[in-house]
């Protein structure tokens, strides 16, 4: 696929309303902002555009209300964030492509920065109806004179704000998108060598596409989490209760014929930590072995597996993460996930963290100033990752 995109450089901005559409998707508790690493993930462009003076209309979604206005999704808690951030006033509408928001974009200054409310008040938004779709991304359309496409995080959603707007504007990436894409596309295309994926999480269904697309390319590729435990079950080991997709054994016997046949080394648990029940005060256990006692179920990779891992990413030129290697949020099963994170991020090697679980590990553990990139796409990196055509990006300008 094409990502060679025309970006926000690439286009007349000054004096022009530009509908800048962001992923403000940010986890909140109580009404406060946990982590806002996609709020500052958006300022290079923001910035850019208020210094050639666009007048500025910023759109995101947070969170899935259901199609109708909610104030526990409202994104005034971004406002007030981007506000301080840009140390200017971000003034946010009542509504999306309703009286407030149309009458606020009509007064913009050059420079001036507006957010209108989460566009998934509308259930036109994602609607499954192209008419729907077309007809919303028409109005949101009609306030502006040039679309900025920077969500990379939701980037694999084809929605109208996201990828159907792009039919009624000329539409450009902006700087987030450019380099998450230059980031992750150098990684897959031409890679350094060796290189190393990590995958884990629960389960193999949910990696089936990523693990296909990066056995074509990778050097090692190390299996831990959850979906370990069909891998080992697949090869005839012992699991006791741990999770387990009893429908996807042949297929794991697949992706391991494959990996064989080119050659990567594929490395999974010999050892275990594993616990009684699914609990986090669950009693528990290292065990040195890849065999899973009956009544127990494996929560974590073990201390051989832990240094067997880290070993492998010795030397490496570019390594890719995507996935705990155990319950990560719970203590006594976080060791193989800090373990993996502090081998990625003194490897020296070009370091790629594939969003989701593992950026807020990584993110928690203070780590994330020493990957070269920690994506703000969780499904998005997934997807790219997988090598598919990401919607809102294949719908914005091709460079010449
Ligand atoms: C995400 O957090 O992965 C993106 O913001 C997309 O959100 P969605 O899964 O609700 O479309």
């Amino acid at each position: 696929m094409n990502y060679n995109k025309k970006t926000v450089e690439d286009i007349e901005v000054a004096g022009k309303k530009v509908l800048v559409r962001c992923d403000f998707n940010v986890p909140l508790k109580d009404g406060v902002i946990t982590d806002d690493k996609r709020i500052v993930g958006a300022l290079p462009t923001i910035k850019y555009l208020m210094e050639k003076g666009a007048k500025i209309i910023l759109c995101s979604h947070l969170g899935r209300p259901k199609g109708e206005f909610n104030p526990a999704f409202s994104l005034a808690p971004v406002a007030v964030r981007l506000s301080e951030l840009l140390g200017k006033e971000v003034v946010l509408a009542k509504d999306v492509i309703g009286e407030d928001a149309k009458a606020k974009a009509a007064t913009l200054c050059d420079g001036d920065i507006m957010l209108i409310e989460n566009v998934r008040f509308h259930k036109e938004e994602t609607s499954k109806d192209k008419e729907e779709l077309r007809s919303f991304a028409k109005e949101l359309a009609s306030m502006a004179e040039v679309f900025v496409n920077d969500a990379f995080g939701t980037a694999h959603r084809a929605q109208a704000s996201t990828a159907v707007v792009a039919e009624f504007l000329p539409a450009v990436c902006g700087y987030l998108i450019q380099k998450e894409v230059k980031i992750m596309g150098d990684a897959l295309n031409a890679p350094a060598k060796p290189f190393v994926a990590i995958l884990g999480g629960a389960k193999v269904s949910d990696k089936i596409g990523v693990i296909n697309n990066l056995i074509e390319k990778v050097d090692t590729l190390v299996i831990g989490g959850g979906m370990a435990y069909t891998f080992l079950r697949a090869l005839g080991n012992p699991i006791g209760t741990s999770i387990c997709e009893e429908d996807k054994l042949d297929l794991a016997n697949e992706l391991m014929a494959k990996a064989k046949e080119k050659g990567v080394n594929f490395l999974l648990p010999v050892d275990n930590t594993i616990g009684r029940e699914y609990k986090e005060d669950t009693v528990f256990m290292s065990i040195y072995s890849d065999a899973i006692p009956d009544g127990w179920m494996g929560l974590d990779i073990g201390p051989k597996t832990q240094e067997m891992f880290a070993k492998s990413l010795i030397g490496a030129g570019t390594i890719v993460w995507n996935g705990p290697m155990g319950v990560s949020e719970w203590e006594n099963f976080a060791s193989g996930t800090e373990t993996v994170a502090k081998a990625v991020a003194e490897s020296g090697a070009i370091t790629i963290i594939g969003g989701g679980d593992s950026a807020a590990a990584v993110e928690k553990l203070g780590y994330a100033d020493k990957m070269t990139h920690v994506s703000t796409g969780g499904g998005a990196s997934l997807e790219f990752l997988e090598g598919l055509e990401l919607p809102g990006i294949a719908c914005l300008m091709d460079k010449e």
